[in-house]
């Protein structure tokens, strides 16, 4: 099959170019199980190499190539274009600066990572025997969920509370925090709390599910948001979900 790509452009180091453009290209011999990311490395490599994207497994792992396509946020190695059509176009996700082409600046991302102390805290001496802190699989389960976030951004971008504004931690830092609140082996759920109920926390959540939508790890993001509004109004994670509660079957 034959497929149209539209794709939007920018590069801030050509005068020409320094505005966002659409670019069209034609693609022949084309698969219906080819994915987005091996077309859009045929066009670098067969047409122009100066098109501009992330990408790095190429196995849906690393997180890397979150983009707009056809108006969905998707990682373009996940996605089978016999699952877009014949006319595609690619975007960078919205609500973070462009660098060029495909490519957005992260920072502003990972520093509301950063925010919501994304590791474990627990100053208490180990265990005498020198074993690791043990955990049952009960309470291992209540965060099982929030553990398959590759921080890919596709969910907070998705987010109008986060296009409004940008201060907002997002859904996937709230995913993060959700991941260290809620294992029993963290000490530091009081300051996790705070950091999590402050202005641009998760109250600027407005329960809209277009993270959960967009999440490419089919993680129930809008529902890990809720369970941590609800262990800040307890003032407490403990007794909010109740173990197994997580298990997909
Ligand atoms: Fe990506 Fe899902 Fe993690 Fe959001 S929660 S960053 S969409 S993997
Ligand atoms: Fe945004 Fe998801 Fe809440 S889309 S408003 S973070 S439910
Ligand atoms: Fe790693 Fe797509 S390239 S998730």
């Amino acid at each position: 099959m034959d497929i149209r790509f539209r794709i939007r452009r920018y590069n801030p180091e050509d005068e020409a170019k320094a505005r966002p453009y659409w670019q069209e290209y034609e693609l022949k011999e084309v698969q219906p199980t080819d994915r987005v990311l091996e077309l859009l490395h045929r066009i670098k490599w067969e047409q122009d190499g100066t098109l501009t994207f992330r990408r790095s497994c190429s196995a849906g792992i690393c997180g890397s190539d979150a983009m707009r396509i056809n108006g969905v946020n998707r990682l373009a190695c996940k996605l089978l274009i016999r699952d877009v059509g014949s006319s595609v176009q690619v975007e960078p996700i919205l609500g973070l600066p462009v660098l060029k082409d495909l490519v957005v600046d992260m920072e502003p991302f990972f520093a509301h990572y950063r925010r919501v102390m994304p590791y474990l805290v627990n100053e208490e001496a180990v265990p005498e025997d020198g074993r690791e802190r043990l955990q049952t699989p009960a309470a291992r389960s209540v965060y099982d969920d929030s553990t398959n976030c590759i921080l890919c951004a596709a969910c907070t971008t998705a987010c109008p509370s986060f296009w409004a504004n940008g201060e907002y931690y997002g859904p996937a830092a709230i995913v993060q925090a959700h991941r260290f609140l809620f294992d029993d082996r963290d000490r530091a759920e009081e300051e996790r709390l705070a950091v999590l109920g402050e202005g641009d926390g998760v109250w600027r959540c407005r329960t809209v599910f277009n993270c959960t939508s967009a999440c490419p790890r089919n993680i129930e993001v809008t529902r890990a948001i809720g369970e941590v509004k609800m262990a800040i109004r307890k003032g407490s994670p403990e007794g909010v979900i109740r173990p197994f509660s997580h298990e997909k079957h």
